[in-house]
Order: structure tokens, then sequence, then C-alpha cells
């Protein structure tokens, strides 16, 4: 077992089984996507070796600070510096392109990173871009803008391009990704590809993607560049140059840069951070997005955000948190035990700050929850002492199996059971979002937790689509299997017939 703890994170090596506690063994399952067996296949093999994997210079879209920009980031070759611009047009032959000018700093060895914001977007228009390498333009690419004001956005967990290390395909192979082709990664990539694609040509006015973090799965450290080829994965998705991401950092991304040099997150706060990053915010229409950094365990820290957040945006109809490490979920690796850290100290501060739906990951299953409140009682707070341990602030010991512990993080209580739709809601909803790629997925708890309102393993690749407007946030949950699209819960509503704050 190798564990690691650096800046309130604990890094689990991924290894295919680990056993906490003696009460359940924690693993990686042996269900994952073979992409091998898909007809595409043999041309995507050629193309991540003859392209994908050694390009890094992908750019990557992200919601801007509010519905009007567009933020942009992407890698060129440390050789010609030179100030990083964004063509736009509302012509795809660029005519009387705008010009953005931003930012450039140094990325990984050999590489600079160019961040650059585009402004004054206007709703239900096509936007053409180019960006420029080493004084090069890119081929000319596109994105979308939708009705501001109700739109519709697609939620996934844990692409974790890589994580179907260890697997074997199809054809015999053991999937790696510890070489620079990274058959993991390739794998992973093609399967990203497709949900995107599936969800995408299901729901064309898709305005952004929410990605609950775990983007890539190799956690190295520092500067170390040994994840670029699932970032490149990652980046590869023939939407990602079209489609706007807001991410979240996982576990597997938090220990290195290069979260950092790919994403240019609007609204930076410099507070939550891991070496990755750190907190951001942004509003979109009727919804301000808070996204919060939960490898590290400030949530002190975390709250400072959640108050500038509301403080820049405090007359939204929505709020909406998205965090990784899952605080009301249903998986068995980590809902009942490292979750449960965070949610004593999480909870009130959605209350307090009046949150409507925090979107998580991590556990690599399905739940949605009731609808929650804290207790209202004061809960000791707890950091993680290694894998199988948490420790108080005075210093105790727990196994997670204390029941101490467990009676102190029964932290919550149930405000409202209603399925379908529930208007006024007082409490807050908790979504956990399966893994998007199949590139992993976990077991869900054998007691299903008292919070839980709807869950599901069927160990094929899920998406959720939420549509937002003044009044209503609605979720809808599919899978893919064999290609085909369907339902793994019914829908769900949250209506406001004022939009007061409660
Ligand atoms: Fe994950």
């Amino acid at each position: 077992m190798n564990v690691k703890k650096k800046y309130g994170a604990v890094v689990i090596s991924a290894t295919l089984t680990l056993v906490l506690a003696g009460s359940y063994a924690y693993a990686a399952t042996q269900h994952y996507a073979d992409s091998t067996t898909d007809k595409d296949w043999a041309g995507w093999v050629q193309k991540w070796e003859s392209q994908v994997s050694t390009d890094y210079e992908k750019i990557a879209l992200t919601p801007g600070a509010d519905e009007t920009r567009m933020n942009f980031a992407w890698y060129t070759k440390e050789d010609g510096v030179a100030t990083p611009k964004i063509e736009l047009s509302t012509s795809s032959n660029m005519s009387g392109a705008k010009t953005y000018e931003g930012g450039t700093s140094q990325a990984i060895d050999g590489y600079r990173s160019n961040k650059v914001t585009a402004t004054e977007l206007k709703e239900n228009t096509t936007y053409y871009y180019r960006y420029y390498k080493n004084g090069v333009p890119s081929q000319t690419a596109s994105f979308k803008t939708h009705n501001f004001n109700s739109y519709t956005m697609l939620y996934v967990g844990d692409p974790q391009i890589g994580a179907s290390k260890g697997q074997t395909t199809s054809i015999g192979d053991k999937l790696e990704n510890a070489s620079a082709l990274n058959t993991a990664a390739r794998n992973d990539s093609f399967s990203w590809n497709k949900t995107l694609n599936t969800a995408m040509a299901a729901n064309p006015d898709i305005s952004f993607v929410l990605s609950a973090g775990d983007q890539i799965n190799k956690n190295v450290e520092g500067r170390s560049a040994g994840n670029e080829v699932e970032y490149s994965g990652f980046l590869s998705a023939d939407l990602m140059k079209s489609l706007p991401v807001a991410t979240t950092i996982g576990n597997h991304d938090s220990t290195n840069e290069s979260y950092s040099y790919h994403f240019n997150n609007p609204n930076d706060t410099q507070l939550g951070k891991t070496t990755a990053g750190g907190d951001y915010y942004y509003k979109y229409g009727p919804a301000l997005y808070v996204i919060l950094n939960t490898n590290n365990y400030n949530c002190a820290e975390h709250e400072q955000v959640m108050r500038q957040a509301v403080s820049a945006y405090p007359n939204t109809s929505w709020r909406i948190v998205m965090i990784h490490q899952d605080i009301y979920g249903s998986g068995l690796d980590h809902s009942d035990s490292d979750g449960i850290v965070l949610r004593t100290q999480l909870t009130p501060l959605m209350d307090k700050y009046d949150v409507d739906v925090v979107l998580q990951g991590h556990d690599h299953t399905y739940s949605r929850s009731y609808l929650l409140k804290s207790d209202s009682k004061t809960h000791a707070k707890y950091d993680f002492y290694d894998w199988d341990n948490v420790k108080d602030e005075a210093g105790n010991v727990f196994p997670y199996n204390n029941n101490v512990y467990q009676d102190e993080n029964n932290c919550y209580t149930i405000a409202n059971t209603m399925s379908g739709s529930v208007t006024n809601a007082d409490g807050t909803l908790y979504m956990e979002a399966n893994s998007s790629t199949g590139s992993k997925f976990y077991e869900l708890i054998p007691t299903k937790q008292d919070y839980i309102a709807a869950r599901n393993q069927n160990w094929n690749p899920t998406y959720s689509v939420i549509n937002v407007n003044q009044n209503t946030f609605s979720i809808n949950t599919y899978e893919i299997a064999g290609g085909k699209i369907q339902n793994i819960d019914e829908p769900f509503t949250l209506k406001k017939t004022s939009t007061s704050r409660r």
C-alpha cells in the first residue's frame, strides 16, 4: 500500500486491490469499457500513435467569469515566445475578426502555457476562432452559444483517462500507462470521445460541460510530464475544440502542475489550493457555479470562496457547487470513508450559502440523494491520517469503522424525500456521477445509506443532462449500453416559484 500525504491530500497509488480496516475490499472492479471491440478502433490506434499521443498542444475551452466570456488555454513549444492571441469572428472566413491577447507562463519543460479570455459574447451565436502556436495560426474551429437564460449542460464524472490500466482487452492485451504509448489512455480516450459525441448528438444545444474531477489517471508529482499523454487523450475528443468544460481537481489531478497549465479557470481565487490549482467560480445566466478543490481539506478557505462567489453574484436563482470527493455518494470505495471527512465541515456551508445542488465524482457509481441539511450541531474536524484511519484536531486516531467517528458523521438531516420534483426546496441535492468513460468502475456500498434516493451501477459509461432556467433545474442521467442510450434514473426537477433565497 502506498499512501502519501501532501497539502492535506491523500494519494492512493492505483493498485487494484486495497483493503480498508479489514471491513471491505476496496478495489477497482474487473468491469471497464473495452474500446478494442469497436468498429472504429483500428483507425483510432493509428491516429493515437501518429498524432494524439505526442501532441501536447491541444486547446481547452472553459466557461469564462460569466456567460459573455470564453476562456482558452493551450501549450506551445518554448522556442519563439509570443503574446498569445485568439482571433474570433462570426464568419467562417474569419472576416472582421477581433483579436484577444492574453498571458503566457512556463509550463512543463519545453512548453509554455498560453491563456486568453474572449469577451462580449452574444447568445445564440456561432463563433469561429483561431489560436497561434509559435506564430502559426491554427485551423479555424468554432463554438456556439445558446440561450443564456435557459440552457442545457452536460455533467460527467471521472473520465480518468488511463485508469483502465491493468485490464485485459478483447484481444488479450494488458493495458498499461507506463510507456509513452500508454495503451490504457488510448483505450479510455476513445470512450471519452464517444461519450461526448453520443451526448451531443442527443442534445445538440449543450452550452458547456461540468467534469467533476479526475480528468486523468496518473497522479505524478510536481512538474512531472508523466501524465501529459493522458491530457492529450482528454483534449483529443472531437468536441473539446468547441465545447467549454468546467473541470474540478480530482485526487488524480491534484499533485501535479499540468492541470493548472491546461485549464484557464475564471475567478481563480488562489484559495483551496493543491499543486494543481484551487477554487474558482463563474456565473452563467441564472446560475452561480462554485468549483471547490476538496483535495485540500481546509474548509475555512472553501468558505471564503463561497462567500466571495455569492457576494460577486448574489442574485442568481441557482447556486451549484462542484467537488470531486463525494460527501453524499453511495460507492463502496469512498462514500462512507474518506468522503465523510469533508461531510461534517461542508454540509453546514451548503446550508449557510443556500446551495441548491452539489455535483460530485470520485466514487465511479451513480447516486442521487434526498434533499439534505445540516443537523446544526457542532462536529469534530477530521483529517486523513492514512488510508485506514482519520484523526481529529486533538490528534486522536479513529479507524473508519469506529463508532465515535461514524456517529459524528451522521451530521445531516433528511429535509425532503419527494420524488419527481420538489418546489421551493429546503435542503441540498447531492448528485454522484458514475464514470463517463468506463475507464474504472466501483461497486455500490452493500448497505444503501438512508440519504440516498436512487443509485445505479450497470458498469456502463454514463452522463447527466441538466436543464436550467430561472425557475427550474432538472437532471436526467443516461447510460451508454451497446451504442444505445437509456435512462438509469427517473428525471428529477427542482422548481422555484420565487428566487428569493431561503
Ligand atoms: Fe476517479
